[in-house]
């Protein structure tokens, strides 16, 4: 119980001061880009057609395309230079399976990672409760980094096989028009393909900040204090990190840098000078 009204008086948003939270706003900040920019994409690019009777040109041919990328569902017209016949033209290729896994561990990742934030700010003492909080944190941890790690590769690979298949000079190879020498074809422009860069970016930033939160969620867990613990009776170290006077003993007083001022580990002393104020100094 006395706990429970120290964490209240010290705010409960203390949390988000730690790595640990602190990485998981990050996690869900970035998984939303990951899939909006991915999930939300159409590019535009523009092909002409110049046929030798120029009445049968089409000098604007658009074609749009977005997610999921299944491109040989996506077609276009194109004038076939014959009179005003016309032929439909299909795109090589199909996508949808690494961008929809990379989108759909986005999503995921955001849920998970939100849900992770919220416990952490108001479940605090049930999630240090006993080691399985924490122990399922790590593992699902561990699995979203190597999930972000894939889907980002496989999506990148795929990525750079859609930027081929969209080339509108690859496009044009299509159009039995311009297999034609007397018929000039061109494009008028491409593709913009920041948006989609940008999602591969943040898988692999995705990656990044997960991973990194291995050590976090994983100091969390109690394993790392297995030796102390069997040495000498530390008993209160034992309880968690959240959980019990989470500003003097918190994970951070495990890390190398923090070590360095192992003074602020002295209860009374630090709960007087204020604990959020000089926990934020360690940022
Ligand atoms: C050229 O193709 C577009 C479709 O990309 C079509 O909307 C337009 O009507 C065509 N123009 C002519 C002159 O056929």
């Amino acid at each position: 119980m006395d706990t429970a009204n120290q964490l209240a008086s010290v705010g409960m948003f203390q949390v988000l001061k730690l790595p640990l939270g602190f990485i998981r706003v990050l996690e869900w900040l970035f998984a939303i880009f990951a899939f909006a920019t991915c999930g939300g994409y159409s590019g535009q690019l523009r092909i002409s057609v110049d046929c030798m009777e120029k009445a049968s040109s089409n000098l604007s041919i658009d074609f749009d395309f977005a997610y999921p990328f299944r491109l040989y569902q996506m077609s276009f017209e194109a004038p076939m230079c014959e009179g005003m016949r016309r032929e439909r033209v299909f795109l090589i290729g199909d996508y949808s399976s690494s961008a929809e896994f990379f989108v759909t561990i986005a999503v995921f990742a955001f849920l998970y990672s939100l849900t992770a934030t919220i416990v952490y700010i108001f479940f605090q003492n049930k999630y240090r409760e006993n080691s399985r909080g924490p122990l399922i944190d790590f593992v699902v941890t561990v699995v979203f980094s190597f999930m972000w790690l894939v889907s980002s590769s496989a999506w990148a690979k795929a990525l750079s096989d859609v930027k081929v298949a969209t080339d509108p000079d690859e496009l044009q190879l299509l159009i039995s028009a311009c297999k034609v020498q007397t018929n000039k074809c061109g494009s008028v422009y491409g593709p913009r393909w920041s948006g989609l860069n940008t999602s591969v970016v943040f898988g692999f930033l995705n990656f990044v900040l997960w991973a990194g939160n291995i050590w976090f969620v994983f100091k969390e867990t109690g394993w790392h204090k297995g030796a102390s613990r069997l040495a000498g009776g530390a008993t209160e170290k034992q309880s968690g990190t959240f959980n019990q006077q989470p500003y003097n003993q918190g994970s951070f007083d495990q890390s190398g840098s923090y070590n360095t001022q192992g003074n602020f580990s002295q209860a009374s002393e630090y709960s007087q000078v204020g604990g959020p104020t000089s926990y934020s100094n360690q940022m």
